[in-house]
């Protein structure tokens, strides 16, 4: 209704100079005519600028005195024309009724106040007080001596008065368009979409809070780390198979049979299926003999290798097991140099601690190549962590069945203030690439590490069982934050 009356009233050619005086007019509340004028300026239908007024209010005793009379006049009218004593005009009267009628009566000459007895000096009294508090209330203007009166009083206090003057805006139209939010199939189909008036984005709106959905921060800490390798040319190898036989866990990788990883407590055995089926037998007596006898400069470990052994199925204990099998299918063909990486779950039956579970996930890289060289394994695990935001990097000399030269990664981390381990790597060794059939002067430098590791530093859990497992707090799962590597 405010906005008809509004609308209508300046398609007529009019403007609204004051729409306080607008509103009263109409017996419309003033507020909603703003609210009004507000949105209306908003679209820009009409132009509005402000009015500032100060007006006068009535104070609480103001109030009072507008509805039941000033208490002068309260006073005069409880005087009997016979005249009254003080103590019984007292009871009559409220206490500041009282004092405040006698000091006002008085001034205004109209009792005479005796000491036994007040009496009216007057015959008939009018109460301009009252009449100017009502026409105070209800906005009309008073002579600027009755205000100084009545804010001596304090029955009436100065505010600001906040209203506009409007007139037609650029977008003016005597009725609101509806806008609308979205374009329908209807709207296309009709052809309703020309006329329709599109409402306009609010690219600082905030979105709705999505309910589900939400990544696991090792999933995020994943994408970004396959980012890294994806930027520096690695290619991701298949790692779509938890179930491994020996050969490929171990036996390649030229790690003997009698070794301890190998035993059931730290490996999980299949029952069913319990051994693989179809392995490249050719190959198979090549690892055979170069763990019984070597080859290739080295003289194996002299033992009765086994193919029972080999067989049996287990759930994988590394991503190494996938990248021997992509060096063996590589060296099946014409040799090509590849860099490989890979991010997946890998198994190990251990017991169950703050930061071991049976299960995590390996980030694995290798690079394969022609003379490739310690520095050239150096240079690509700087390249690496710098990229993860360790900048710092300190290797030791360790030990792997299957590489030679071996080095644990640390990384000096500037929160905690001392280097953590934060990887593994080195060089394969000939007695593993060397009975796949790669070239002699092909070398291939690998690293690995787990996800948790990184994703529990950046998320500061120090409890690998808050990350993952049934025991992880769902909750963790909805707010975690976006992953950024190398910002602490
Ligand atoms: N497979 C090793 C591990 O499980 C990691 C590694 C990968 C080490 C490649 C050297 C080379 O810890």
């Amino acid at each position: 209704m405010a906005e008809e009356a509004i609308l209508s009233y300046l398609e007529k050619g009019e403007v609204i100079s004051d729409s306080g005086v607008f509103a009263s007019e109409r017996g419309i509340d003033h507020n909603e005519i703003v609210n009004v004028i507000k949105s209306l300026h908003g679209f820009r239908y009409v132009d509005a600028e402000d009015i500032k007024r100060e007006t006068w209010v009535l104070t609480d005793e103001g109030k009072t005195y507008a509805a039941a009379g000033s208490p002068e006049v309260q006073l005069f009218l409880a005087i009997p024309p016979e005249g009254i004593s003080k103590e019984e005009l007292q009871k009559k009267l409220d206490p500041s009724a009282f004092k405040i009628g006698c000091a006002q009566a008085a001034k205004n000459k109209w009792v005479e106040l005796g000491k036994q007895l007040i009496s009216r000096k007057v015959e008939h009294v009018e109460d301009r007080v009252k009449e100017l508090l009502l026409k105070v209330q209800e906005g009309q203007v008073i002579g600027s001596d009755d205000i100084k009166a009545l804010k001596a009083r304090k029955l009436i206090v100065p505010q600001t008065w906040n209203g506009y003057s409007v007139k037609k805006g650029p977008n003016y139209a005597p009725r609101r368009k509806k806008v609308v939010t979205d374009l329908t199939r209807d709207n296309l189909q009709s052809g309703e979409w020309k006329e329709l008036e599109f409402k306009e984005y609010n690219y600082s709106a905030k979105g709705q809070p999505l309910e589900g959905g939400y990544l696991h921060p090792l999933l995020k800490v994943r994408h970004q780390l396959k980012q890294i390798f994806l930027c520096m040319g690695f290619e991701e190898m298949p790692t779509n198979n938890f179930v491994e036989s020996s050969f490929w866990n171990f036996d390649t990788l030229f790690q003997p049979q009698q070794h301890p990883a190998r035993d059931s407590h730290d490996t999980f055995f299949l029952s069913v299926p319990s051994t693989a089926k179809y392995m490249p037998e050719d190959y198979v007596e090549r690892v055979k003999d170069v763990h019984e006898v070597g080859g290739y400069g080295s003289r194996g470990y002299a033992y009765d290798w086994k193919r029972e052994e080999a067989d049996k199925n287990i759930l994988r204990t590394h991503t190494t097991a996938v990248s021997s099998r992509m060096l063996y299918q590589l060296a099946q063909k014409p040799f090509a140099p590849k860099k490989y990486f890979s991010i997946d779950r890998v198994f190990r039956n251990e017991a169950v601690d703050r930061t071991h579970l049976a299960e995590f996930h390996q980030i694995e890289g290798l690079v394969c190549d022609r003379g490739l060289t310690l520095r050239d394994l150096i240079g690509v695990l700087h390249d690496f962590f710098s990229r993860m935001g360790m900048t710092k990097l300190k290797f030791k000399p360790a030990y792997n069945p299957y590489t030679e030269p071996s080095m644990e990664i640390f990384s000096y981390h500037e929160g905690l203030e001392k280097w953590v381990e934060v990887g593994n790597s080195g060089m394969f060794r000939p007695e593993m690439l060397r009975p796949m059939g790669l070239p002699e002067d092909v070398q291939v430098i690998a690293w690995g590490l787990s996800l948790e590791r990184p994703t529990m530093i950046l998320y500061g859990i120090d409890n690998i069982r808050d990350l993952f497992g049934h025991k992880v707090d769902l909750g963790l799962i909805k707010r975690n934050s976006i992953c950024r590597l190398g910002i602490e």
